[in-house]
C-alpha cells in the first residue's frame, strides 16, 4: 500500500486553529478576569474559520468534502458492527460513525459562536446582534451557549477517545496524518490542496464574518445607554 495525500493543507490548518480557538474561549470565559473582549474576537475568528469550512465542505478536495463522509444509517450501522474489530475496512477519509461526530462537532461549534452574538458580560460588552432581538430570545442564546458547551466537551473527549483507540488498538496513524496530510492506503489520494480557491475562500469568509458582527448588526440607540 502506498502513502497517499488525503487530508488538504487547508482542512489541516481548520482543525489545528479550531483546536487553539476553542482552548483560547475556554480559558478567556472561564480562567481569566477581564479577557472577554478576547473572548468575542476569538469567537469572531471562529466564526469566520467555520464559515469556510462550510464551503470547504462543499467545493473542496474530495476527502474534505461532506459528501465523502457524511453516509446513510445503513452504512453507519454496517461499519458499527465492525467497528471493534481490529481487520478494519480502508477508510482514508472519515470512517461513517466518525463522519457523524465531526458534523456534530461542527454543529455544536457553530451554535457556541452564533449564539455568542447575542449575549451579555453583564458589565461592559454585548454581543453584536444583542439588541436586535427580544428577551426571551437572548435568554434561549444564553441557554445554548451555557448549555451546548458541555455537550460539546463531551463530544471533544469522544472525539480524542476515539483517535487513541484507532491510534493503539488498531494501530492507524491518525495523529500524524491530521499534521502531514498523508495515510496509508489503497484508497486514491488527492492531488491537490487547491491552495488558491482557499485563500478566495477564506477572504470571502472574512468579510462575510466582518459584515455579520460589524456592518449588518442595527447601532443601539443612544438613548438605551442610559
Ligand atoms: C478542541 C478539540 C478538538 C476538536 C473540536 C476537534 C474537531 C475535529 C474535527 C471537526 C475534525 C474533522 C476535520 C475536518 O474534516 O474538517 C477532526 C478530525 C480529526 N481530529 Fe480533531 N478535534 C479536537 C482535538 C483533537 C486532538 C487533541 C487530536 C489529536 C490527538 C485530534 C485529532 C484528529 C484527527 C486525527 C482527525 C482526523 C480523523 C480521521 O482520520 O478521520 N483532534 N477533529
Ligand atoms: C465557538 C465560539 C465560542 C465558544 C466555544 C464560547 C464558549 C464560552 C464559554 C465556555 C463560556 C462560559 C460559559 C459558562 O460559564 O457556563 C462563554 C461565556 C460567554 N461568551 Fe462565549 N463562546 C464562543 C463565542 C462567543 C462569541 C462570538 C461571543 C460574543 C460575541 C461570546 C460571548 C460570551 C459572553 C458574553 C459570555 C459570558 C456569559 C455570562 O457571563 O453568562 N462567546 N463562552
Amino acid at each position: 500500500m502506498q502513502s497517499n495525500l488525503i487530508w488538504d493543507i487547508p482542512t489541516r490548518l481548520f482543525h489545528w486553529l479550531l483546536v487553539g480557538g476553542l482552548l483560547v474561549q475556554y480559558i478567556t470565559a472561564e480562567w481569566m478576569d477581564d479577557a472577554m473582549q478576547w473572548h468575542f474576537y476569538s469567537g469572531y475568528f471562529l466564526l469566520g474559520l467555520l464559515i469556510f469550512r462550510l464551503w470547504w465542505g462543499l467545493i473542496g478536495p474530495d476527502y474534505a468534502k461532506f459528501s465523502s463522509f457524511v453516509t446513510g444509517p445503513a452504512r453507519v450501522y454496517q461499519y458499527s458492527r465492525q467497528v471493534l474489530s481490529r481487520h478494519h475496512e480502508d477508510h482514508a477519509g472519515h470512517n461513517p460513525l466518525g463522519g457523524w461526530v465531526v458534523l456534530l462537532m461542527l454543529f455544536l461549534v457553530t451554535c457556541q459562536a452564533v449564539s455568542g452574538l447575542f449575549l451579555t458580560d453583564d458589565v461592559f460588552l454585548d454581543g453584536p446582534w444583542r439588541n436586535a432581538v427580544e428577551e426571551s430570545t437572548q435568554d434561549f442564546m444564553n441557554f445554548i451557549h451555557h448549555r451546548f458547551f458541555n455537550l460539546l466537551l463531551w463530544l471533544i473527549g469522544l472525539h480524542v477517545a476515539a483517535i487513541a483507540f484507532y491510534s493503539f488498538y488498531k494501530g492507524q496513524k491518525l495523529v500524524p496524518a491530521m499534521f502531514h496530510g498523508k495515510k496509508v492506503t489503497k484508497a486514491k489520494g488527492i492531488t491537490s490542496s487547491k491552495l488558491m480557491l482557499a485563500i478566495v475562500l477564506a477572504l470571502c469568509s472574512a468579510a462575510l464574518t466582518y459584515y455579520i458582527v460589524e456592518l449588518a448588526p442595527p447601532k443601539a440607540a443612544v438613548e438605551a445607554y442610559y
